[in-house]
């Protein structure tokens, strides 16, 4: 039997950033995008390359595990037959990177080193990185021309000249590099750059542009988002079944509790007993989106004996679920939420308990509330009831966008 020969190429993918421009309450490589997380977006460009790579995963600390679990959906997915490891990030993207190469096999010769961000880059374009280094030795990156005019300006938007724009490529990842060359840069300088060719370029080393991809531009901000989700919406005149989901919660009072409630805390209100915090509202919610993917009911999913789960929190509960809902082919379109019961007073804290659902959830979630006239044991002030329907869509199936290159063009 032969034994496949180790990769000479390594693909770094860094994910550890925050996204703070995004804004969202996950970390940027973790938000999702028609339901399936930045990162394994990403990854599913890597693992398509044309030859067997090492993969290495730069994470957020605490995000180590779940990057695991996406990047061997994503391989698996690929067939990919090269390597993949997950390491923890530091504070700075540099940082990150350092912690990649540090990870790199004896055999890789070649190293590219790739932003999480940039969701939708091909395959193609990470090859063509590639193939560029060998043919030159030397570094490379991706880079597309600039079309706007671009004018310097000062402090008072006053413009000061025209920039050449011919001169100007805006560049992007991956960038791909000798591994020698990558490593000695990153080991003399500390300066902190926002891409690795600036820290090899510095270093005294050529590196090149290629034509870069329009698909691999970086999700910055919600706009950036959007345009990505739009790029990978079905096709027009597609077919497209959602499915629904209901889930119904009931919970005691109990005088020994404090309240928990649609992922908030209570503070004075009467309690309500249960496993976890008894929290009705989140509980129902769950059922829906499980109910609404096939994959059963909260109880079978987080089973009370399981010490996991005693005295958790919503954003435990509904964090995991949309994994699995995720997991299961699906993204969250919406979800809705009614509350039951005489107390406590839901609406001066309705905005804050949609925020955060839907933060959690990554979708709209509109939470109402109503008392039962004095019937039943809501009205006898017995307990709180939450009824929750939610909608999933199918995500889109295992393709790539295709867009036409752009023609590079200086015209005015
Ligand atoms: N990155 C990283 N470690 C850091 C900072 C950034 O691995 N300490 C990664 C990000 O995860 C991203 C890439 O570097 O894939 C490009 O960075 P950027 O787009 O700036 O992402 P963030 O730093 O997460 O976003 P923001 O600057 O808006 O906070
Ligand atoms: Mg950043």
């Amino acid at each position: 039997m032969t034994e496949t020969p180790a990769p000479t190429v390594g693909v770094i993918v860094v994910a550890a950033g925050s996204g703070t421009r995004l804004g969202r309450s996950h970390p940027k490589a973790f938000v999702h995008l028609q339901g399936r997380t930045l990162l394994e977006h990403a990854l599913l460009g890597v693992f398509g390359m044309s030859e067997a790579v090492q993969v290495i995963v730069v994470a957020p600390e605490d995000r180590v595990g779940e990057a695991r679990a996406v990047a061997a959906d994503a391989s698996a997915a690929r067939e990919a037959l090269g390597p993949v490891s997950v390491v923890a990030g530091g504070t700075t993207r540099q940082q990150s990177v350092d912690r990649g190469l540090a990870a790199l096999d004896a055999e890789v010769e070649i190293v590219l080193v790739h932003d999480a961000a940039r969701a939708l880059t091909p395959s193609d374009l990470c090859d063509r990185v590639v193939a560029a280094v060998r043919a030159t030795g030397a570094g490379v990156i991706p880079g597309l021309a600039v079309v706007d005019t671009i004018k310097r300006v000062d402090a008072s938007d006053l413009i000061l000249d025209t920039v050449d724009r011919a001169e100007l490529s805006a560049v992007q990842t991956p960038q791909g590099f000798p591994r020698a060359v990558l490593v000695a840069a990153h080991d003399t300088l500390a300066d902190e750059a926002t891409d690795d060719a600036a820290l090899v370029a510095a270093a005294g080393h050529a590196v090149r542009v290629i034509e870069g991809s329009p698909l691999a531009f970086k999700i910055t901000t919600p706009n950036d988002l959007e345009r990505a989700g739009l790029l990978l919406a079905p096709a027009p005149g597609a077919i497209i079944v959602p499915r629904i989901g209901t889930g119904l919660d009931v919970h005691a009072f109990s005088d020994t509790a404090e309240l928990w409630l649609a992922g908030l805390n209570w503070p004075g209100e009467r309690g309500l007993s249960g496993h976890s915090d008894g929290d009705v509202a989140v509980h129902a919610v769950c059922d829906a989106l499980l109910g609404a993917a096939g994959l059963g009911d909260i109880g079978g999913i987080f089973g009370t004996s399981d010490a996991r789960f005693a005295g958790a929190h919503g954003d435990v509960f509904l964090t995991e679920t949309l994994r699995l809902v995720a997991e299961a082919g699906f993204a969250v379109g919406n979800v809705s939420v009614q509350i039951i019961g005489n107390r406590p007073r839901f609406a001066p804290r309705r905005g804050e308990a949609e925020a955060l659902l839907a933060g959690l959830l990554q979708a709209p979630v509109n939470i109402a509330a109503t008392t039962t006239d004095a019937l039943g044991f809501t009205g006898r002030g017995e307990g709180i009831a939450a009824t929750a329907t939610a909608l999933l869509v199918p995500r889109a199936p295992l393709t790539r966008p295709t867009v036409m290159r752009p023609v590079l063009s200086l015209d005015v």
